[in-house]
C-alpha cells in the first residue's frame, strides 16, 4: 500500500484532489478536487444517495443551511464540549492534538482521555515537541473546534454564528417540519449530505482529517418502547464482519471475524439495530468492490464516547497509518430532541395513537460518514501498480469511475479517424462521461486512461471506417473485442451494468 503522502501526490499529479490555493502556499486542513475528483466525489454521493434513501421506504432527505441560528449549537452541546486537547510548546508555540502525539509515541489508542491523563502520558514517555525538538510542551487543555463567522454588517456577541460541524443538528431541528410533510411513521430516518466545518488543531493525513470536509449521515428514529424492534435483523444473520468490542480491546484480544447472529446472541453487539445499521454500511462499501478484510467494526470504550452517545461503533479501514475510523454508527438516545425541545421551547414529540400520549421518539443509529474519507478508502482499494503494464491501474468500481469510455483515434493524424473518433464521442457523451483523448500513442493514452480508472477504451482504425466497427478494450483485463457502432451505447450499459465483455463479442 503507498503511503498517504505518496496518495496525495497521485491526487494532485492526476487531477483528483489539489491543496486548496496552492499559488498561495494552500492552507492546513483545506482541499480543491480537480476534474477527476469531482466526478468521483459527486458519484460517491450520488450511489450513498442512492442506496440509502431513495431505495428505501423509510428514509427520506434534506439539504439545510450551512449556518443555523447559534442557539442550535448551545442546546447541542458543542459550544460547550465539542473540543480536543491541545498543547502548546513553550519553546517554538507549535500546537497539537495531545492524543494524537500520545497515539504516535505509544501506538495505543488515547483519543477521548482527559487532559490530565494526557498531560501524565506526555511526561511518562518523554514525548518532545516535534517542530523545535525540545522537551518544553506545556499543560494540555481543552480547545473548541467550533468556526466562528458573523453574520450581517455588525461585529458583535450577537452577530456570532457559527458553521456548522455537523450535518445531524439540523435534521433536529426540522423534524418535526419533515415528519409531518413527509408522513413518517416509526422507524423511520432523515438524511443528509452537505459540508461540515472544525477547527482541528493539528489536520493530518491529506483528505483524513481536514478543517472543511462532506458528510453524509442519517438520524435513524425508534420509539422508546421498541429500541431493539429491527424487523430487518434476521435478513442479515449470515453476514460476516470482523469485529472489535470493547471487551475485546480491554482484555488485549485481537479482532475476530463474526456472522452477525453470533454477535448478537453473544452480547459483543448488544442492540439488532446497531447490527443491522453496522451491516448496512460495511455492506454499502463493499457492494461498491472495497475488500471486506480492509473493514472492521470497532466498539467505543466508555472513556471514548461522545458527550451524547451510550453506545457507539465505528466502521474502520486499515489505512497505511493504522486502523482508523471511516464512519460512526452511535446511539444518540433522544439527547438531541430534548435538549431543542428544552432550548426552544417547541415541541418535538409524537403522538402515540395505542397509548394515547406524547412521547420523544430515540435515535437509535446515527450512522455519519465522511465523504472525504469514503473517497480515500475508494482510492486506495482502488489503486494497483501493475508489474507488467508498468503503470498505475486504478480499479475503481464501474458506477464510482469518473470516466465511463475513453474514445480515441487510433492515429491522431489521420483526419478521418479523428473526425470518426469524434462522431463516436458525441454519441456516447449523451449517456455516459466520456473523454476524447488524441494525445501521444495509443498506448501512452490507455496508460492515461489506466491511471484515471476510466473503465473502456473505445478506438477507430481504419477497418472502423470501412465496417463501422470500433475497438473496446477493458481496463482491468486489457482484452479487447470488435463491437458494431450501432450497437455501441447498449453494449456500454450492459457492460456497465455488470455484464461480461466476452459476452458481445470475440477477444482480439
Ligand atoms: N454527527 C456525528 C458526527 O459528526 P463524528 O465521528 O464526529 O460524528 C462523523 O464524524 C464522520 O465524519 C467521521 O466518521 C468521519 O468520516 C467524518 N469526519 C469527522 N471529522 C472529520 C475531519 N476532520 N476530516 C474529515 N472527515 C471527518
Amino acid at each position: 500500500m503507498i503511503s498517504i503522502e505518496e496518495m496525495a501526490a497521485f491526487c494532485k499529479r492526476r487531477g483528483f484532489v489539489y491543496a486548496t490555493s496552492e499559488i498561495y502556499g494552500g492552507i492546513a486542513g483545506f482541499f480543491d478536487y480537480g476534474p477527476l475528483g469531482v466526478e468521483l466525489k459527486n458519484n460517491i454521493k450520488k450511489e450513498w444517495w442512492k442506496f440509502h434513501v431513495l431505495s428505501r421506504e423509510d428514509l427520506v432527505g434534506i439539504d439545510s443551511a450551512i449556518v443555523t441560528h447559534p442557539k442550535v449549537w448551545d442546546a447541542s452541546g458543542h459550544l460547550n464540549s465539542f473540543q480536543d486537547i491541545m498543547i502548546e510548546c513553550g519553546n517554538c508555540h507549535e500546537r497539537y492534538r495531545a492524543d494524537v502525539l500520545v497515539e504516535e509515541k505509544t501506538k495505543k489508542r488515547a483519543d477521548g482521555f482527559s487532559a490530565q491523563k494526557l498531560g501524565q502520558l506526555i511526561k511518562k514517555h518523554k514525548i518532545k515537541c516535534e517542530k523545535c525538538g525540545k522537551d518544553t510542551l506545556g499543560k494540555p487543555a481543552p480547545f473548541n473546534l467550533m468556526f466562528e463567522t458573523y453574520v450581517g454588517a455588525k461585529r458583535d456577541e450577537e452577530a456570532k454564528a457559527y458553521l456548522r460541524p455537523e450535518t445531524a443538528q439540523t435534521i433536529f431541528t426540522n423534524f418535526k417540519l419533515v415528519q409531518e410533510n413527509a408522513r413518517l411513521k416509526l422507524p423511520f430516518g432523515i438524511a443528509q449530505i452537505g459540508k461540515a466545518f472544525r477547527n482541528e488543531i493539528s489536520p493530518r493525513h491529506f483528505l483524513f482529517r481536514s478543517r472543511e470536509f462532506e458528510q453524509m449521515e442519517i438520524e435513524y428514529f425508534v420509539h422508546p418502547s421498541k429500541l431493539r424492534e429491527c424487523p430487518y435483523v434476521k435478513d442479515i444473520s449470515d453476514y460476516e464482519i470482523l469485529v472489535y468490542s470493547a471487551d475485546m480491546q480491554k482484555n488485549d484480544f485481537k479482532p475476530k471475524k463474526m456472522k452477525i447472529k453470533s454477535a448478537l446472541s453473544k452480547n459483543v453487539i448488544n442492540n439488532p439495530w446497531h447490527a443491522y445499521w453496522l451491516f448496512i454500511e460495511h455492506n454499502w462499501f463493499v457492494s461498491l468492490g472495497v475488500n471486506s478484510d480492509d473493514l472492521r467494526i470497532r466498539q467505543h470504550l466508555k472513556d471514548e464516547l461522545s458527550h451524547y452517545s451510550t453506545d457507539t461503533w465505528d466502521l474502520e479501514y486499515n489505512f497505511p497509518f493504522g486502523w482508523k475510523e471511516l464512519l460512526g454508527v452511535a446511539d444518540r438516545g433522544d439527547y438531541d430532541l430534548q435538549q431543542h425541545m428544552k432550548h426552544s421551547k417547541k415541541d418535538l414529540s409524537l403522538f402515540d395513537d395505542e397509548k394515547k400520549k406524547r412521547f420523544v421518539p430515540h435515535v437509535i443509529a446515527e450512522p455519519s460518514l465522511g465523504v472525504d474519507r469514503a473517497f480515500l478508502v475508494f482510492m486506495y482499494n482502488a489503486y494497483n501498480h501493475d508489474k507488467k503494464r508498468e503503470n498505475v491501474v486504478l480499479k475503481l468500481h464501474p458506477k464510482l469511475a469518473p470516466i465511463k469510455v475513453a474514445v480515441f483515434p487510433l492515429l491522431s493524424n489521420k483526419k478521418e479517424l479523428v473526425e470518426k473518433a469524434k462522431e463516436v464521442f458525441d454519441l456516447l457523451k449523451e449517456e455516459f462521461n466520456c473523454f476524447f483523448d488524441v494525445g501521444g500513442s495509443i498506448g501512452r493514452r490507455y496508460f492515461r486512461g489506466d491511471e484515471a480508472g476510466t473503465l473502456y477504451g473505445v478506438t477507430i482504425d481504419f477497418d472502423s471506417l470501412k465496417k463501422k466497427e470500433v475497438t473496446v478494450r477493458d481496463r482491468d483485463t486489457q482484452k479487447q473485442i470488435r463491437v458494431k457502432v450501432k450497437d455501441l451505447k447498449d453494449v456500454v450499459n450492459r457492460l456497465l451494468k455488470g455484464e461480461k465483455l466476452s459476452k458481445f463479442g470475440k477477444f482480439i
